[in-house]
């Protein structure tokens, strides 16, 4: 998975949006950072789709589908996929690309392979060591020890960071974020020229280091805490934004145009300090040697490290890194299913296959369960099925380094998925260990809570996974309609060398059932997008999620700014969407079948699919223009918990800079600007003109 964006959000990732937190931060990002999709946590209103519209045939091959899975299958997909690290840009990463281009071939679908050529960044030279006042010096280690490792691991590193050396006291700087630097500063602490160590978690990484450097801070050391595995290293990405760094907004191809190294543009994707990941145990050896002021009481609470003073020094810390940005291949597989009746109308299923290791939970828990689902079509192909729409599987590359893959893919294809994507669902660390985590645009949420009734729990007999979600977690909601699937959370081997076949087959999954489960969901969700005459997204579940972030932003702003707009497109989406209903309703009760019929459906499906284009905005966001969606994105204010309209959250959050009047007016603009995105939907679900 990539990086996460905000904490509270498990992990996730990318082609087209967002991936949160520490472990298996989902950054679903995929594309739709471009088209504007993203992954966030939502309720999950429990209604049920009471249409009967799947035909006895499409439902036929549903239970066969089901019926056909393997965890043995599955679990040698994953060994096969994981036997060696696979590192975006290496020769090993490029033979998993032809293991997965492999199996489609033999389950003679029809296949391809998208290359691109990118901006990647390894490591070349790290050390790090402790200098004490008396004189005396130690090593401190930067590589994992133990384990069943071997030296074609990657070294740990952070992906971008400068190469530079540090030699100054070390200060603990908690999580890193703004407020923990007004705590440090309230007690008098000053930490410019220090190297900065901070635990990772409720701030990308990429935002930790940029704090740091705007603080004169000189380096920054970064640990994962944890109980097991505490010489694990959590590797990762400091680029900031998505994609390609030369070719920001097209594809990194072949003779294509590209900016210079030291184009503005991209110089400030790139942290401007160096920076490097470590483990728990070597961040406990340095905070052992901090004198200073008291480590502040909010943040003992959480604090796993016995950390008493946060410095600075008077232990020295001379840190050095070099790293090197090289241009590489990469290698995006794609399967292709064409659709007999509406084949240019396309359901993508997307996976990243490049790891920071051996990848068993991130992503290749993922790339197996996408293999089982292409090996479960291609069987009921034989057996006469040929999906309405058409299906596409997506292997992408390089997502690691910050959902490059993906991206360059899409920025290549955005006129041709910006019409006919009609949905994306992505699956990143399928699964991590127990409990179903979901997230999706709120117009899935019905056919999500449907499929998850039809799927068997992995972990308890006779329950299914609806009945075992319900009554153990709260979901998780993302925004092309997406979805974001895994199991479990927080594993520790999260970008480690660790993250093996064996980690999975002794914890995170043993007997490869929760792999079943997932690629049974994801399948699902896939058979009914592709089959069902008319698209199975509600527009009504959207509806109450709009109501309830405007009760909570009104709470927020107690009046001084006018919520009326948002209120008055919202109440002309639910017309619209009650109308839709309707239509869809009556459209499904009609027996007969004939062209008109045919093109009706249509008609109503380009509407049901283009009312989400309407929540994007060609101008993004401000500052973060590569996020186009008004209704869903994390908030550029990173103490904010809040992942809606996060226009509107940046404001406040500006406006706390500005006078009262000035301040007002930025919250207002993003206020109306939100609400012509609503009204904009709405139009479209309409389909006429004003
Ligand atoms: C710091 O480390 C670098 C690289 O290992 C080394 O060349 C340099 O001499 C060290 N500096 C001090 C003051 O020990
Ligand atoms: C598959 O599941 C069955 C039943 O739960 C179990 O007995 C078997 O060991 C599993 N196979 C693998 C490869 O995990």
């Amino acid at each position: 998975m990539a990086q996460p964006f905000y904490s509270t959000i498990p992990k996730s990732t990318s082609i087209f949006t967002s991936k949160p937190s520490p472990s298996c931060p989902f950054l679903f990002v995929l594309i739709l950072c471009i088209l504007g999709l993203y992954t966030l946590y939502n309720h999950h209103p429990h209604s049920s789709r009471t249409d009967t519209q799947t035909s006895r045939n499409a439902l036929r091959f549903q239970d066969h589908f089901l019926s056909s899975a393997s965890n043995y299958t599955i679990s040698s997909y994953l060994r096969a996929l994981t036997l060696h690290p696979h590192l975006a840009g290496t020769e090993p990463s490029r033979r998993t690309a032809l293991y997965v281009q492999t199996q489609f071939k033999e389950l003679r679908l029809q296949t391809h392979v998208r290359d691109y050529n990118v901006l990647l960044s390894y490591p070349v030279y790290a050390s790090l060591s402790a200098h004490f006042i008396d004189g005396t010096f130690k090593n401190l280690p930067l590589a994992e020890q133990g384990g069943t490792q071997n030296d074609d691991v990657v070294r740990p590193y952070h992906a971008y960071s400068p190469s530079g050396t540090a030699y100054a006291k070390a200060v603990f700087v908690n999580y890193g974020k703004e407020e923990d630097y007004r705590a440090l500063a309230a007690q008098g602490v000053d930490v410019s020229g220090c190297v900065a160590v901070a635990r990772r978690g409720e701030v990308s990484r990429n935002a930790v280091v940029e704090i740091a450097a705007a603080r004169g801070v000189a380096a920054v050391l970064l640990y994962t805490e944890g109980d097991r595995f505490r010489n694990g290293v959590e590797r990762g990405t400091v680029m900031r934004g998505l994609g390609d760094p030369l070719t920001p907004g097209w594809a990194g191809v072949d003779d294509g145009e590209r900016l210079g190294l030291e184009d503005n543009e991209v110089v400030k994707k790139f942290p401007r300090i160096p920076s490097m990941p470590i483990s728990a145990d070597t961040a406990d050896t340095i905070f052992r040697l901090l004198e200073g002021a008291r480590v502040p009481s909010e943040w003992r609470d959480t604090l796993k490290s016995k950390v008493a003073r946060v410095g600075p020094g008077p232990t020295m810390l001379n840190f050095t890194y070099q790293g090197e940005k090289k241009m590489e291949t990469i290698h995006n597989v794609f399967a292709v299913i064409r659709g007999s009746e509406e084949p240019d109308r396309f359901v993508l299923l997307g996976n990243h296959r490049d790891a920071w290791t051996y990848g068993a939970v991130d992503p290749n828990s993922g790339t197996a369960a996408l293999l089982d689902i292409a090996r479960r079509y291609a069987l009921l192909m034989r057996l006469g099925w040929n999906p309405r729409r058409t299906i596409i599987l997506c292997s992408w590359d390089a997502e690691e380094f910050g959902m490059i893959g993906s991206t360059e893919w899409v920025e290549e294809n955005l006129v041709n998925l910006g019409s006919k994507a009609v949905a994306y669902l992505n699956v990143d660390c399928a699964v991590q260990g127990p409990g179903l985590f979901a997230g999706a645009t709120p117009q899935l949420d019905d056919l999500l809570v449907e499929v998850t009734k039809k799927v068997k729990d992995p972990d308890s007999a006779d329950t299914t996974v609806y009945e075992k979600w319900t009554t153990t977690n709260k979901g998780i909601s993302v925004g092309v309609p997406s979805i974001d699937l895994y199991y479990g959370r927080d594993f520790p081997v999260y970008h480690t060398a660790f993250d093996s076949y064996n980690w999975m087959a002794n914890y995170g999954d043993p007997l490869f059932q929760r792999h079943v489960a997932v690629a049974g969901i994801w399948g699902l969700l896939t058979l009914h997008l592709a089959d069902d005459p008319i698209i199975p997204l509600n527009y009504r579940a959207y509806i109450v999620e709009l109501q309830e972030y405007t009760k909570v932003l009104s709470n927020l702003l107690e009046g001084s700014v006018s919520l009326h707009p948002i209120i008055t497109s919202i109440q002309q989406l639910v017309a619209v969407a009650k109308e839709a209903e309707q239509e869809a309703k009556k459209l499904r009760d009609q027996e007969i079948v004939g062209e008109l019929l045919v093109l009706k459906k249509r008609t109503l499906n380009d509407r049901l699919m283009s009312a989400e284009r309407g929540f994007l905005d060609a101008e993004g966001l401000q500052g973060r223009q590569w996020f186009k969606h008004l209704v869903y994105g994390p908030s550029s204010d990173f103490e904010s918990k809040l992942v809606f309209f996060p226009g509107i959250i940046d404001a406040i959050s500006r406006s706390k800079r500005m006078s009262q009047t000035e301040g007002q007016a930025a919250i207002q603009h993003e206020i109306w600007r939100v609400a012509r995105a609503i009204q904009r939907a709405a139009y479209a679900l309409k389909g006429e003109l004003t």
